[in-house]
């Protein structure tokens, strides 16, 4: 079946979200996800969101740590575009019903991050992004123009390579007609022609076998930009959150956020030494890569699994009242982190990288654009600063509106799409196969393309990718659709793309650190 609407949103967090509400007041918009409305990395954040808010903070303050933090390889155009419409994008949250905390004089209660100089983390206790989510939801839900495609996945964005015309990576102005979406529930392959796309698919955690991210970040839209010949970039640089909390089996890791070590926890070994004023003049709350390194070689030393979180010294109450889920949750564990140090280790969380968009959010590929953790804007440089992805994702999602509709009205829809061919498809022989390859992705990815990386142990993982490249191609092609094989492919992808990026750069910057070129080159910027 073809359905047709002026704009195809794929993915319902915070980018896919705040785009389609947007958008409806101009045209027919489906948003479409892939499980729920509610299940995305934006529900599971929890520090909370950057933005300029009061004195003696500045726009200078938080364009200087996000460049920091970025370790000279961030765009500063976009390090502007985003500090400066900050503002506005906050005030659009509130206006959607967003509930951030303030304090006793109603100001807003502002937070503090490791790499930030300032007090401007504006939150919801500690589940700032379920707030967001659920706010968006609500008025989501209030829309008629919005049509929503729960548990509908999309498996290739269109373009001219479905009209039977060969496109690779030089063919000028590739165009994006939609895409085709499998609907899980009924096993269908629909073809939904966008005037516009927009890719908001989120993470890539599930590339790696410990994971803050749910388990339907598989980097999707990165994939399918990739097979599509659209640009990639500055997948290297995945970030690793230094605090999540070690429970071994757990999957995703639980987050320990970062505003907790701006509250005044900080990090211990286990025999209970302070240990990161070694590493870094700021301690706990140097950015993250610095961190997650330092933890990482604290306990390769050591033979340790984890460090320890301590935020005993501070006021009981008070980190009940400002941290009431992670209480709630280490309490379930036998924890009392009043009393108590919290075990943690570091483990995936962000992708800097991804498909490359301009000032407007869109891609290289005409009528496609991304906003959120999908793309790459250059703002986050080699090395995310905590709490920048929300706000930059809202941001880029509104540019990315604004440009679409300088053009809506001269796409028309493309009819040369042809209907999904399964001709010749079976079910798999052994399902199985699937799980087993995906976790060997993992595998393959957690023990060589770690914090800590070298060329051998790049090569070694490349070696091994191929082999389940090749492996998994060949069950494609044979298999009927299905939305884990078409994940499997994607896994792929992505993981080829971390190490192929990470093989071409040869220094160590940010998130990438090599020990066979430790030295940063000159300056970027
Ligand atoms: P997501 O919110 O991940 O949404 C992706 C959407 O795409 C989902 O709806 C999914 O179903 C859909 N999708 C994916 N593939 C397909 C497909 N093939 N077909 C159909 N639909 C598809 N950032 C901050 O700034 N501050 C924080 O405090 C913070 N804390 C975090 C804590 C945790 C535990 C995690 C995991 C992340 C945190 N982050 C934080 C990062 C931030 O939450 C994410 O970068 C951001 O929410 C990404 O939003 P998004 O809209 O790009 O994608
Ligand atoms: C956290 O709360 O520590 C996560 C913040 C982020 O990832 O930006």
């Amino acid at each position: 079946m073809t359905r047709k609407f002026d704009f195809l949103v794929i993915g319902s967090g915070i980018a896919g979200i705040s785009f389609a509400l947007k958008a409806a007041q101009y045209g027919k918009v489906a948003l479409l996800c892939k499980t729920t409305l509610g299940e995305s990395n934006t529900s599971y954040a929890q520090g909370g969101i950057a933005s300029v808010t009061y004195a003696p903070d500045s726009f200078e303050k938080h364009i200087e740590d996000t460049l920091i933090s970025g370790d000279g390889h961030c765009n500063l155009a976009a390090v502007k575009k985003v500090v400066y419409e900050a503002p506005s994008q906050i005030q659009e949250l509130l206006n959607w019903g967003v509930d951030f905390d303030k304090d006793e004089n109603g100001l807003f209660d502002l937070h503090r991050e490791g790499g930030h100089s300032e007090h401007r983390i504006l939150h919801h206790k500690d589940n700032s992004g379920f707030e967001i989510q659920e706010s968006l939801i609500r008025q989501v839900k209030a829309h008629s123009e919005i049509e929503v495609f729960e548990h509908y996945f999309a498996i290739e964005i269109l373009t001219q390579h479905h009209c039977g015309q060969i496109v690779t990576h030089h063919t000028p102005n590739i165009e994006c007609y939609g895409a085709y979406v499998l609907d899980q529930r009924t096993n269908n392959i629909h073809t939904f022609l966008g005037k516009i796309t927009l890719l908001a698919t989120g993470g890539i955690g599930s590339v790696y076998s410990t994971t803050t991210n749910p388990e339907i970040a598989t980097g999707d839209g990165i994939a399918m930009v990739h097979r599509a010949r659209g640009v990639i970039k500055d997948m290297e640089f995945v970030q690793f959150h230094p605090t999540a909390l070690f429970h071994p089996g757990e999957r995703p890791t639980y987050l320990i956020t970062e505003a907790i070590r701006g509250y005044g926890a900080v990090l211990r070994t286990q025999d209970g030494k302070e240990f990161m004023q070694k590493y870094d003049e700021r301690g706990s709350l140097a950015p993250r890569d610095i961190v997650a390194r330092a933890i990482d070689n604290e306990m390769k030393m050591r033979g340790h699994d984890y460090v320890y979180l301590d935020v005993t010294r501070m006021n009981a109450e008070e980190t009940k009242t400002h941290f009431p889920n992670i209480y709630k949750k280490c309490l379930e564990l036998g924890i009392d982190i009043t009393k108590d140090f919290i075990p943690v280790s570091p483990t995936q969380h962000y992708l800097c990288g991804g498909i490359v968009v301009d000032l407007n959010g869109k891609s290289s590929i005409n009528q496609l654009y991304a906003a959120g953790e999908c793309s790459c804007t250059g703002l986050h440089g080699a090395n995310r600063l905590a709490s920048n992805s929300l706000i930059e994702a809202i941001v880029y999602a509104d540019a990315a509106l604004k440009d679409a509709l300088q053009q809506l009205n001269s796409i028309s829809f493309n009819d040369c799409i042809p209907a999904w061919n399964d001709e010749g498809t079976s079910l798999p022989e052994e399902m199985v196969l699937i799980t087993q390859s995906f976790r060997e992705v993992e595998q393959i990815m957690s023990t060589y393309v770690g914090i800590v990386r070298s060329n051998l142990r790049l090569k070694r993982a490349m070696k091994r990718l191929e082999i389940l490249y090749r492996e998994t191609e060949h069950l494609f092609e044979k298999s009927v659709v299905s939305r884990e094989i078409c994940e499997l492919r994607n896994v792929i992808s992505v993981a080829y793309l971390i190490i192929k990026q990470a093989i071409m750069r040869k220094e160590s910057r940010g998130l990438h650190y090599t020990v066979d070129y430790p030295e940063r080159m000159k300056s970027e910027q």
